[in-house]
């Protein structure tokens, strides 16, 4: 059966939680028969945006092109599910503006709680001036003023973040009911 493709776009400091929910998301969007594709900040700077920094116009060159390919996908029945810090928000509302079935999920958590949880090792290098522009430190973060889900990561846990996610996708017709 033909599913209606769509965008889900998670937004959030480095280490909120946004590549974790998203994977879990793809994974139960695949097991109900949907064609899912992730695309990650961290792999695709590893190949489509490979050479880009993070200068304001490099992540904005980042993000435009990551939503151009989750326009393409999603208009072909794709959930195109992208995890980007995206921290500018009138970038991320020109990526909205092009897909008809976009999803802003805002993945929210403390700067203090990912500071603490610090997974990649990255804050204590931006604290200490070793990284230069870090987002939330040294760099902005916009956050979005009218996201359609926000999962506050510092005080729910990874499914039901997910669930938030589902249920909207649910109540706009989206979610397949798998089989
Ligand atoms: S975005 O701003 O262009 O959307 P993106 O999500 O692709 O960012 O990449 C963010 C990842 O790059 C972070 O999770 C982190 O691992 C790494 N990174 C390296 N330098 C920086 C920096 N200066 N600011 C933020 N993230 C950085």
């Amino acid at each position: 059966m033909e599913h209606e493709g769509f965008t889900l776009w998670f937004t959030g400091l480095s280490g909120a939680g946004k590549s974790t929910i998203a994977r879990r998301v793809a994974e139960v969007l695949r097991a109900r028969g949907m064609k899912v594709e992730v695309l990650d900040g961290d792999v695709i700077r590893t190949n489509l945006s490979k050479g880009l920094g993070f200068s304001k116009e490099d992540r904005d060159t980042n993000v435009l092109r990551v939503g151009w390919v989750a326009e393409v996908l999603s208009r072909n029945g794709v959930a195109a599910v992208c995890a980007l810090i995206s921290p500018y928000r009138e970038t991320r509302e020109k990526v909205r503006e092009r897909i008809p079935n976009f999803v802003e999920v805002f993945v929210d958590a403390p700067l203090d709680e990912v500071i603490r949880r610090d997974v990649k090792g990255l804050y204590k290098k931006a604290l200490a001036g070793e990284i230069k522009n870090f987002t939330g430190i040294s760099d902005p973060y916009e956050p979005p003023e009218h996201p359609e889900v926000v999962c506050n990561t510092a005080e729910e846990t990874v499914e039901e973040s997910v669930q938030k996610v589902l249920d909207y996708l649910e109540s706009r017709g989206w979610l397949p009911s798998g089989g």
